[in-house]
């Protein structure tokens, strides 16, 4: 397991704080989808897939109910030290582990699936989010395309830590990546895996490239 204690006490340094323009982005988009979710919803529900330390929650702690789910018992400790107002599940984001149309709005952010490495665990993963989100409610993913992991060796961040990534397979669908964790093995299919299942299940898609690594994927309106 890479996300032990060690490596979740520096999470924060390395993927929080240096990303000062994604995470603003993030709450900008969350404001606004969180203002457009159905008047009636109160509170509404959150369900944060993959929610490492849930670094979001915590620029949201009032009059939501949120709920975080990470495979990571570290990661999970930072989480609820940060956010004692929310619940929290330890539990492997691509199986069936919570109730369906739960939650007003899922998220999953920093493309925690790539850790996946698996197409098929990765369709189950979106699958799952679409499944745990009400009729009406919203989900918000972040996609990271092969030809931007391919771009990253070449990234001031990766000049200023030393972490380097490398392919798989040509195509860098499959990647692998070293930071002070150690090696990680990552899938990243393209984006028209992401974006089939959100246009049939939903009303309206926003796909938004930031202009970095993440492209922004948010579905609203989920169908009935
Ligand atoms: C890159 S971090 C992203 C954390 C958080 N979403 C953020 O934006 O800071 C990836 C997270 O995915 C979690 N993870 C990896 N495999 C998982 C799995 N099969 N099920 C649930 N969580 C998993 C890790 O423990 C880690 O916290």
């Amino acid at each position: 397991m890479i996300y032990d204690a060690r490596y979740a006490a520096e999470y924060a340094r390395l993927y929080i704080a240096p990303w000062r323009r994604k995470h603003e982005r993030n709450v900008r988009n969350l404001r606004r989808i969180l203002g457009q979710l159905a008047p009636g919803v109160q509170p509404p529900r959150w369900l944060d897939v993959a929610c490492g330390p849930a670094w979001h929650f915590a620029q949201f702690c009032e009059r939501i109910t949120q709920v975080g789910l990470d495979a990571s018992l570290a990661q999970l400790h930072s989480a609820r030290a940060a956010n004692p107002q929310a619940s929290f599940v330890c539990a492997d984001m691509a199986r069936s582990v919570l109730a369906p149309a739960c939650f007003d709005l899922v998220t999953h952010f920093w493309a925690g699936y790539c850790y996946l490495d698996d197409q098929a665990r990765i369709g189950k993963l979106l699958e799952n989010m679409i499944a745990w989100t009400r009729p009406g409610g919203a989900c918000y993913l972040e996609v990271l395309l092969p030809g931007d992991v391919a771009a990253f060796n070449a990234s001031g961040y990766a000049r200023a830590t030393g972490f380097r990534v490398w392919a798989r397979t040509p195509d860098f669908v499959r990647w692998g990546y070293l930071d002070s964790g150690g090696r990680h093995q990552m899938m990243s299919p393209p984006l028209e895996f992401f974006i089939a299942p959100f246009q049939a299940g939903f009303e309206r898609l926003e796909v938004e490239h930031d202009g970095a690594f993440m492209v922004h994927l948010i579905a609203i309106g989920r169908l009935g």
